[in-house]
């Protein structure tokens, strides 16, 4: 028999890099093995993303390509995944006609199995309305599910930081985004599932771990996620995770203001292993803006909560996202936004043009801002926020902070810190045994606007 081989094209967030990872699980359980490129794989999956009208097509255009591909390889198959799959997955199926199953966001766990149905015809599968989390604990791989030594490990290449998906799907509907058409209403993964896979993570020499969901603050809200089904929130499951013993760093994404309760800002006291950083996404810092965006806090709100992280953990690390030239943004609404920056001061940021989503409310809104004024806007917040990064940056010279250790190459490592910054260590001539995984001291030495650079002190 021919040997079965995979390619998977990942687009998109971090929670599309989890679910590439269980796809390929999946597919070697089954007997596939990982190829290297796209030209050798019997399956390439195209896992993609749909948050703004860009990143949907670059799809296409890849999509497009690989009639090429199939035509002198038409044993071929091409899977499309994720949410393009989603919310175009008719569509595809009438203008490509080379590709060969269509899974949306909740089917990925089922991808061998559909793909021995998909043979047979050309298939679109879709959102179930009615959908729980199968349970799914990852198993250790063998390398011999990859074809050779020279292809990436299944995932990222860094293997002791994993990502560990604890909810799909959104209820807010935010009108700007297709998440909660494309991903679904909320479901809360089982709490026992989620610790069952953090321990065979650990076990398997993992130390720090990520918790995924669009909106991580809503955990256990929408369906039980224990056995009784008592209530539970997310700050318990923070406490629960950091009892698992050998994890040594914990953090979590994304989080919706609306949703950041007192007893999560706690955690960040009681929990020592919980890093001190928040991806807290504003999106506006007009209240004009945020009410159009259906985001349910206002500015003032949102400050509070900063200040309650800020009174609980002095030194945290702040992140947000922002979209500018959101329909009927006017220069007050922007002024807002960059007074807002000016206030927090964020650490880092990560700002978008606001992009016309289908399906979404705000794709029928008038006043649709025009391309360039969007441009300037963004450029205008770019250049200030990258200045304050600069400025952030500079205040951790001459501190010493632990980093886990990502990289190593002949004379230089990288590693982050528990505030998720990047930090370079140049080693010259020093002799270190120093692995991936490691944590070791450094003392900064030198600050960038997007990463550090140090001086290594000691290995643990
Ligand atoms: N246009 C621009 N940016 C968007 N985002 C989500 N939808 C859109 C859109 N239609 C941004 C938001 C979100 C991040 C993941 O992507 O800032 O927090
Ligand atoms: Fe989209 Fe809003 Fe849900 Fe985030 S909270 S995924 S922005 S709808």
């Amino acid at each position: 028999m021919q040997e079965k081989t995979f390619f998977i094209k990942t687009f998109g967030c971090q929670m599309n890099i989890r679910d590439t990872e269980i796809m390929a699980q999946t597919l070697c359980e089954s007997g596939y093995i990982e190829s290297g490129s796209i030209e050798d794989a019997s399956l390439v999956v195209l896992n993609t993303c749909s948050i703004r009208a860009k990143a949907e097509q670059k799809v296409f255009s890849l999509l497009g390509s690989l009639r090429k591909n199939k035509k002198n390889n038409p044993d071929m198959q091409i899977c499309v995944a994720g949410c393009v799959a989603q919310q175009e997955g008719k569509n595809i199926i009438k203008r490509m006609p080379h590709v060969d199953l269509i899974i949306g966001t909740q089917h990925i766990y089922n991808l061998p199995q559909l793909l021995s149905r998909s043979s047979m015809s050309r298939t679109a599968i879709n959102l179930a309305d009615d959908y729980e989390i199968p349970r799914y604990v990852p198993t250790v791989l063998k390398p011999s599910s990859r074809r050779d030594s020279d292809t990436p490990p299944l995932s990222a290449d860094f293997q002791y930081s994993r990502f560990v998906t604890i909810m799909q799907g959104c209820n807010n509907f935010c009108t700007y985004c297709v998440v909660p058409h494309t991903r679904g209403r909320e479901v809360s993964r089982k709490v026992v599932d989620i610790l069952d896979e953090i321990k065979v993570l650990v076990t398997s020499g993992v130390s720090e771990i990520t918790l995924l969901g669009q909106n991580v603050n809503s955990y256990g809200r929408s369906n039980g996620v224990t056995e009784e089904h008592s209530p539970y929130s997310f700050a318990r499951l923070l406490h629960d995770v950091a009892q698992i013993d050998g994890l040594k760093r914990l953090r979590f994404t994304t989080s919706n203001p609306k949703d950041l309760s007192d007893e999560l800002i706690d955690c960040f006291s009681q929990i020592d292993i919980l890093c001190p950083q928040f991806h807290l996404p504003v999106q506006s810092g007009s209240n004009a803006i945020l009410k159009r965006m259906n985001r349910k806090y206002t500015v003032e709100d949102y400050l509070e909560k900063v200040n309650g992280l800020r009174k609980v953990c002095p030194h945290i690390a702040l992140t947000t996202d922002i979209i500018v030239g959101f329909p009927g943004e006017t220069d007050e609404d922007f002024q807002d936004t960059m007074s807002l920056l000016e206030t927090v001061k964020y650490n880092g940021s990560f700002s978008f043009k606001y992009s016309d989503r289908p399906g979404t409310k705000a794709q029928q809104l008038d006043c649709k801002v025009p391309e360039n004024v969007k441009s300037t806007r963004l450029q205008l917040f770019q250049k200030r926020q990258d200045e304050i990064s600069l400025e952030k940056n500079r205040s951790y010279v001459g501190k010493t902070v632990k980093i886990l250790i990502e990289k190593v190459a002949d004379d230089t490592m990288a590693g982050r810190t528990v505030t998720n910054h990047i930090v370079h260590i140049d080693l010259k001539d020093q002799k270190h045994i120093i692995n991936p995984g490691d944590y070791v001291d450094v003392a900064i030495t030198f600050a960038g606007q997007h990463s550090l650079k140090g001086a290594l002190l000691k290995s643990e």
